[in-house]
């Protein structure tokens, strides 16, 4: 059997470039490559409201966002099953029999979790959805057979955790899962973009993020403000590469064609930096680079989110489609699941014929 591949996204706001470069762009190579049976992309609106339960807006208006953005960067529903985590009920019935299968000790140990606990102050108010929510994450995973999910590190902890779930469910009750395995990105630099203001991570909450959705202006901005190297204050200063964002993002984005095409008087990346280096060289020109680079990417997956953007309708059926797929998926795997519990009542055939011998006599 081939690969089944299934990774999700929370809706808790729009995309940016750290999640382009660390798994959107990847996601995109591997539904073209084509290895695999099936791929699902996931809206994981029901993990978003376990932190966010309080402001179910946020969720409601950022689903449609998180869609844009993948269908702009070129997901393709003709594919992918792109869905609703939500609306698979099959996979909140999963999550309510692995939570047997777990002690509170256990999903109290998850790094992940501990460290999300922290950050948003749940150490004295932790309510039990958020605790068990890598369950929940597991089921995702499970009920869909996948055996590959692209990540970022920060998911590793509840790969573990599906893995520990499948084990422990098919040595009770008989082989249904598949252990899946996490893919993390190759590069050092996918694995964390930095933020426009040198941040070791690009995000939301910091305030320091390109944005998928961002118009070329204020990407424009967005770069001219970017982090550079402080002691390069004139001109002819030696300048320093590492640190330096701009440079950080030409690593990622450019190639010696964009050289061609907009700087020639370089070769390519290492000539530019040599300079920088000696001195002479000055931010802005390097931005001014950059930014084409950047447009060179972006100004395709703007223009395919307007066309997506003024047909809302489309997406949603997009999206319908990609449920209904994911849930009859769902259902079919849950009903063997049920089975090897023996919780499939109604359509144990032989159930009420071995209960009425029982009693006959
Ligand atoms: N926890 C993931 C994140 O925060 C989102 C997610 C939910 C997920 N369910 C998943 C990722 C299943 C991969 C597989 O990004």
């Amino acid at each position: 059997m081939g690969d089944i591949i299934l990774t999700g996204d929370r809706p808790t706001g729009r995309l940016h470039l750290g999640h382009y470069v660390g798994s959107l762009r990847n996601r995109v190579k591997m539904q073209n490559e084509g290895k695999y049976d099936k791929m699902y992309v996931m809206i994981a609106d029901s993990q978003a409201l376990t932190d966010n339960f309080d402001n179910p807006q946020k969720i409601r208006e950022n689903l449609i966002e998180v869609a844009l953005d993948y269908l702009s960067v070129g997901i393709d529903p003709s594919k992918v099953s792109i869905f609703i985590q939500s609306q698979v009920a099959e996979l909140t019935e999963l999550t309510f029999y692995f939570l047997n299968l777990v002690t509170l000790s256990r999903l109290e140990r998850n790094p992940t979790v501990k460290s999300e606990i922290k950050l948003r102050n749940f150490e004295t108010s932790l309510s039990a959805g958020f605790l068990i929510y890598p369950v929940s994450q597991a089921a995702d995973i499970l009920l869909f057979d996948a055996n590959v999910v692209p990540v970022g590190e920060d998911q590793e902890p509840m790969l573990e955790q599906a893995r520990e779930l499948a084990r422990s469910f098919n040595n009770i009750y008989g082989e249904v899962f598949v252990e899946p395995k996490a893919v993390l990105p190759e590069s050092k630099m996918a694995r964390r973009m930095p933020g426009i203001d040198g941040a070791a991570k690009m995000s939301k909450s910091l305030g320091n993020a390109i944005y998928l959705a961002d118009d070329k202006n204020t990407v424009k901005k967005k770069v001219m403000s970017m982090y550079t190297d402080p002691d390069h204050i004139n001109i002819d200063d030696p300048g320093k590469v590492e640190g330096n964002i701009v440079f950080t993002y030409l690593d990622v984005f450019s190639n010696d064609s964009h050289f061609e095409k907009y700087l020639p008087e370089y070769k390519n990346l290492d000539e530019l930096k040599a300079h920088y280096q000696r001195g002479g060289l000055g931010d802005v020109k390097c931005k001014k680079f950059l930014i084409k680079v950047l447009e060179e990417e972006l100004e395709p997956i703007r223009a395919r989110r307007a066309e997506y953007e003024k047909d809302i309708e489309g997406v949603f059926d997009i999206l319908r489609k990609g449920t209904a797929d994911a849930r009859s998926q769902g259902a079919k795997k849950l009903e063997k699941v049920k089975a090897a519990m023996g919780i499939n009542y109604f359509e144990d055939s032989d159930l009420i014929k071995d209960l009425q011998n029982k009693y006959k006599d």
